[in-house]
């Protein structure tokens, strides 16, 4: 899921920093676009660098280090990142000569050496699975050179770095699961920026929750492109599980297993996951959720189109009917589940026929929540090569435009279903509009307003829920509930 209402508020200043050693002396200003992996890596990246006498800063102006984490996912997050870029520069010329700027994550690992030569923007260059090299890059740079590494691997999840937790509540924090991505979808560049997909130690997850349960942590997140492909068979890429032997074949650990074994780990903590892709999610995976109270009724599951043509063209291996079947399914075992969509709205050759079967399969689903986007053609995937971006950009704006406005409606619908219910708030932060309200979220993820009275953060509190805007849940606390 792509957080581009948290870009927004990504701004300078907001970063609360847990961890700051008294002996480092250099600043690290980070700042991270696109996925919640990105957010995630960057955590880790603060970690690494942390050894290496940098503490985090929320001034640019005083940085010795600016890295930008950053998103190819369509052309607009990459826009973004190059304004950022161009800030840098410019605080740097004016203010700070000596900083060092480098580009993290999926930009670096498309445009590699173009960064440094052609566009002169920056000093480092850093792929997403080049992290633990830093310190060799930057005492590179250091001497006065740029500085590169882009090298993707297959072994590479980062499960013996403990991340410094940047941005944090306290409360909420995600840990990631697996690495990559080799399902292909035709128009997605995620495949080629962060490579083969992998799965991380389940030890090491377990051991990241237990720490973040010792600090007060009270939901997890697990993060994966494609988490419901996620297997460990004693470490290796996900494609070459047909080679493992008959001892890693039985032992093998699959997603299913993983939620069992976290859910078991912190019974008082919740846990989410993100994404799933609908063709590798399993029934054994919805019996766990349904299985385990702490895991929340909630999943994120991006369709990207309601028409059979054009999920194969963009070689989404399900047809419309199996997902009806897996909704249904997921329904049948969770009734009070909540069901969160990806849609792409003007992908090259859509008829308007087709984008009307986008509209009709929302209206089957009918979606809690959404993210939709317009179709943006990325070089090197096969859409990019093999198919024109046909769709003026009016056409692709106006059915975005109808998917965005019957995502609304549905929302609201979804939303006022909870009217009247008492549910279990766990409390996040004070409310952006009222700081005599707590906000927090139910466990379908959506988010419910109370007066904060005697609870605090982290509190899990029964809400009353009496009213509703189209996206927020407004109630009363009627207790502690027997989760704390
Ligand atoms: N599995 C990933 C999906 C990554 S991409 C995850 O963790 O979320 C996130 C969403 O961006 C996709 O589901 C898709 O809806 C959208 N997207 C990806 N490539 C796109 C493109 N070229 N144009 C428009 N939207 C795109
Ligand atoms: Fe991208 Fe499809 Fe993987 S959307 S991240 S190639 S599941």
């Amino acid at each position: 899921m792509y957080m581009e209402k948290i870009i927004d508020e990504n701004k300078q200043g907001e970063n609360l920093i847990l961890e700051h050693k008294e002996s480092n002396s250099r600043k690290l200003f980070i700042e991270s676009y696109g996925c919640q992996m990105n957010f995630s890596d960057s955590e880790i990246v603060a970690s690494i660098l942390s050894e290496e006498g940098f503490n985090t800063t929320k001034s640019l102006e005083d940085a010795d280090l600016v890295l930008v984490n950053t998103c190819s996912i369509r052309d607009k997050a990459e826009q973004t990142v190059r304004k950022r870029l161009e800030k840098y520069n410019a605080v740097k010329r004016s203010k700070n000569p000596k900083m060092k700027i480098g580009v993290l994550g999926c930009m670096a690992e498309r445009l590699k050496s173009k960064f440094l030569e052609e566009e002169k923007m920056v000093d480092l260059v850093v792929g997403p699975d080049a992290y633990k090299d830093l310190p060799n890059l930057i005492s590179e740079v250091d001497d006065g050179r740029n500085a590169i590494n882009v090298i993707l691997s297959k072994e590479e999840t980062y499960g013996d770095i403990a991340p410094v937790r940047l941005n944090s509540n306290g409360v909420t924090a995600f840990v990631s699961i697996t690495r990559g991505c080799d399902n292909m979808c035709t128009f997605c560049v995620v495949p080629f920026t962060r490579g083969r997909e992998r799965s991380r130690e389940p030890q090491s997850i377990i051991e990241e929750i237990n720490d973040l349960a010792s600090k007060g942590f009270k939901e997890v997140t697990l993060l994966g492109q494609n988490v419901d492909s996620y297997l460990w068979y004693g470490g290796g890429l996900k494609k070459d599980f047909k080679k493992a032997t008959d001892m890693q074949k039985a032992t093998a650990v699959n997603f299913a297993m993983l939620l069992d074994m976290c859910a078991k780990a912190q019974p008082k903590m919740r846990f989410r996951f993100s994404t799933s892709n609908p063709q590798d999610m399993t029934l054994d995976v919805i019996e766990t959720m349904a299985k385990h109270r702490n895991i929340c009724n909630y999943v994120h599951l991006p369709v990207q189109s309601g028409n059979n043509r054009i999920l194969k063209a963009m070689n989404r291996l399900h047809t419309r009917e199996e997902y009806f079947e897996l909704i249904d399914n997921i329904r049948r075992i969770i009734p009070d589940i909540a069901i969160s969509q990806d849609m792409i709205a003007g992908f090259p050759t859509e008829t308007e026929e087709e984008h009307q079967d986008t509209l009709s399969l929302m209206d089957y689903v009918k979606y809690d929540f959404g993210f939709m986007f317009a179709y943006s053609e990325r070089p090197g995937t096969l859409a990019g090569r093999r198919m024109e971006d046909d769709i003026p950009v009016d056409v692709k704006q106006r059915r975005l435009n109808e998917i965005q406005a019957l995502q609304r409606e549905h929302s609201h619908y979804r939303t006022k279903q909870n009217v009247g219910k008492v549910q279990e708030i766990l409390i996040e932060k004070s409310s952006k509009k009222s700081d005599a309200h707590w906000s927090g979220r139910n466990s379908q993820n959506t988010v419910a307003v109370f007066p904060k009275e005697h609870y605090k953060v982290g509190d899990f509190v029964n809400v009353k829920i009496t009213d509703c805007t189209s996206a927020t849940l407004i109630g009363e606390a009627v207790g502690y509930s027997d989760n704390n």
